[in-house]
């Protein structure tokens, strides 16, 4: 399976700065050996979308209602993604999960609501600084897993240990590896064959200089990339370091 490497542009981006980024991407996209997706603020959803017609670049929002139309005021439904061209959607990045009280439950109805439109959900789970340090790691991520996605889940999960998030700190190779396997192992436990080939994602802190390393650890099928993904070289050399791994 090709690498995903997709770029969580979170709340950044007015609409000049997005047609920059998106044109850039588009043009460094070309010929690369990894599947790439952009994730706009939905403000500039249609805009980036426009841009990216007849390109390999894929693209995603990074969040959804669960509910599918009526009174929701300030939501977004899945069906709206995707008529103005979005095939993902991330849903239960730690930032939502801790400033919006999104909680496993409402993750979980987002993803069905999200699989029921044919969009592919990107869920994120991953442990505190506090949680790690007091070796609850897997049972956390396990227990996210467990309760974050429904029955028949079928879609992406991003590991993405919530200290590693903007801060430039990355678990070590051995410990980014150690929670891949376990996640797959949870999957599989879950989902069976469909969880031995779902796609698992590294995000945290991922840039140029450390993608290769993470990216070639077992179970790692991508990477979920923030802040690194706001200025195109960078996000660029990430796809590139991943290309040139196969
Ligand atoms: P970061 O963010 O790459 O800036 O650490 C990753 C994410 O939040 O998805």
């Amino acid at each position: 399976m090709r690498q995903l490497i997709a770029g969580n542009w979170k709340m950044n981006g007015l609409l000049a700065e997005a047609r920059a980024l998106a044109t850039s991407i588009r043009a460094g996209a070309g010929g690369l050996d990894c599947d790439v997706l952009v994730c706009p603020p939905f403000t500039a959803l249609t805009t980036v979308s426009e841009l990216l017609l007849g390109s390999s670049v894929q693209l995603g929002a990074q969040d959804c209602s669960m509910q599918t139309g009526g009174a929701f005021t300030g939501d977004i439904s899945p069906a709206m993604l995707h008529e103005i061209g979005a095939s993902y959607v991330i849903l239960g990045h730690s930032e939502r999960r801790a400033m919006h009280g999104e909680i496993d439950e409402i993750v979980r109805e987002k993803t069905v609501a999200a699989l029921a439109q044919g969009l592919i959900p990107i869920v994120c789970v991953g442990e505190t600084e506090e949680q790690r340090q007091s070796g609850r790691e897997t049972e956390v991520v396990g227990w996210q897993i467990e309760c974050s996605l429904p029955k028949g889940f079928s879609g992406i999960v991003a590991y993405e240990p919530i200290w590693a998030i903007g801060t430039g700190r990355t678990p070590s190779e051995d410990e980014v590896a150690a929670m891949h396997l376990f996640i797959r192992e949870e999957l599989t436990r879950q989902f069976g064959d469909g969880g031995r080939a779902m796609q698992i994602l590294y995000g945290g802190s991922v840039k140029p200089s450390n993608a290769a390393a993470l990216l070639a650890l077992p179970e790692v099928g991508g990477a979920l990339v923030g802040g690194a993904s706001l200025k195109a070289e960078d996000f660029l050399g990430i796809c590139r370091a991943v290309s040139a791994q196969r």
